[in-house]
């Protein structure tokens, strides 16, 4: 399963980068307007810090702005990844911006039915919010495992990128189903980590090495 990284912010991306966890990134423009940065300038930076696609949404909804604004944002570096919404006009923009070569994320999917029109489309990758489907009471890792199904059944290659994830539950559960990608906020990374049991047992095993009186180096 890759990991992307749900954020704009740069100390951040620089920060987990560094883990070697990294493979790629998502922005949008809630994410831009918090990091309080120039757009175009963040997507640039991002992109020289992680190889991996970095997601930039565009911010038109016709399909004629959607393209001027996608063909700008393409320039920024040869990892940029367009982000469209999915509706007709950002399908229509996914179908033309894939076929000249370029990834396309396919953003603010909440069903199945959305998921394949997108893969159909021949987006890079669809983006099911499984948080937000959750808030509205309904399930939104069944929407993951629909997904999954319905692509397996077609061998799609667009790949299923795990989107609004609020704990490591969504993340076991998406890798569970087999879904390619997650993108995570920087605390949902970090909380992969954590245990209470290698807490202490790394607590244990440092005071019994004090203990030795020894030191390796
Ligand atoms: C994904 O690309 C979106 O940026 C993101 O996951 C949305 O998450 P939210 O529902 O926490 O805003």
């Amino acid at each position: 399963m890759k990991f992307f990284i749900d954020t704009a912010d740069l100390a951040e991306i620089k920060s987990l980068a560094s883990s070697g966890l990294l493979d790629g990134v998502t922005t949008n423009p809630s994410l831009i307007a918090k990091s309080g940065r120039d757009f175009k300038e963040v997507i640039k930076e991002i992109c020289s810090i992680v190889p991996g696609p970095v997601s930039a949404e565009v911010a038109g909804t016709e399909y004629e702005q959607i393209m001027k604004e996608a063909n700008v944002l393409r320039k920024i570096a040869d990892n940029v990844c367009i982000k469209v919404p999915l509706t007709p006009d950002g399908l229509r923009a996914c179908r033309h911006i894939s076929d000249d070569g370029t990834m396309v994320n396919v953003t603010l999917c909440f069903s199945a039915a959305q998921a394949l029109l997108a893969a159909k489309s021949n987006a890079s990758f669809i983006s099911p919010f499984v948080g937000r489907v959750d808030d509205i009471g309904w399930d939104g890792m069944q929407l993951i495992s629909d997904i999954v199904e319905i692509y397996q059944n077609y061998s799609f290659k667009t790949e299923i990128l795990v989107a609004s994830v609020r704990g490591p539950n969504h993340v076991i559960e998406a890798a569970k189903m087999g879904a390619h990608v997650a993108t995570l906020p920087p605390a949902v990374l970090r909380a992969l980590f954590n245990h209470p049991l290698t807490d202490k047992g790394l607590a244990q095993f440092l005071k019994d090495w004090q203990g030795t009186g020894q030191s390796i180096v």
